[in-house]
């Protein structure tokens, strides 16, 4: 089965997809981390973040995978943490807004779909684009303020909460307004409100709803 799971920064998405894939038994697909990874190559080159042509290429150029634990590898080596750095925060919307980027790393998702037999996966795109027949999609939202305190204790920074919360705005006006594959709820994705829930509350519920899928 897939479970397609979208939203914006910080709504959730990546611990409730490792949570849920983990009770399935399913493998885990994080796309933002594809983005992420070719934007840190584009910078580790000395390349041009704004060109299309650059990061086409180096999305192309790029073996993208995923260990057990779901986490990406980038030609054979772990590409975390360095894809969760401020460098690549700053340059992710703007690389993953190339069509030349995007069709390299649709392409590889759906092979990894293909050859896992199912998964859950999470980002901007894979509810509409990638998997818009999804067995289960789910568009989970949350207050900026609630998203901005999330990450910040996540990095570590409760002082930075404010300067979080700027730049997660920032990157949803740019994900959501870019003209390839906004992010935009689709019409039979599960509206998910996570502000005030657990992450435990959360799984549960879509666990039941991937329960329903499966069964109809
Ligand atoms: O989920 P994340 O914050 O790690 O994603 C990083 C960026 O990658 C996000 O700002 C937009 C882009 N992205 C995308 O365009 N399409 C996806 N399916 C996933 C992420």
């Amino acid at each position: 089965m897939i479970v397609a799971i979208d939203g914006p920064a910080g709504a959730g998405k990546s611990t409730v997809a490792r949570r849920t894939a983990a009770a399935l038994g399913l493998h885990l697909l994080d796309t933002g981390a594809m983005y992420r990874a070719v934007t840190l190559e584009v910078l580790q080159r000395g390349l041009d973040p704004a060109s299309a042509e650059d990061c086409g290429r180096t999305a192309a150029s790029l073996k993208l995978a995923f260990d057990d634990h779901g986490k990406i590898q980038i030609d054979g080596r772990p590409g975390e943490p360095e894809i969760r750095g401020e460098d690549v925060t700053r340059h992710v919307s703007a690389v993953s807004a190339h069509g030349s980027v995007r069709d390299v790393l649709v392409a590889v998702q759906r092979a990894l779909a293909k050859s896992w037999g199912g998964l859950v996966t999470e980002g901007r795109d894979t509810t509409t684009v990638v998997f818009p027949h999804a067995d289960l999609k789910l568009f989970l939202i949350a207050s900026p303020l609630e998203r901005a305190r999330r990450r910040s204790s996540e990095l570590g920074r409760p002082e930075d909460v404010e300067t979080i919360r700027a730049d997660i705005e920032r990157r949803d006006w740019l994900d959501s307004t870019r003209a390839l594959s906004p992010l935009t709820r689709a019409p039979d994705a599960v509206l998910l409100d996570t502000d005030g829930k657990t992450i435990e509350q959360v799984v549960d519920e879509i666990l039941r709803l991937a329960r329903g899928a499966q069964r109809s």
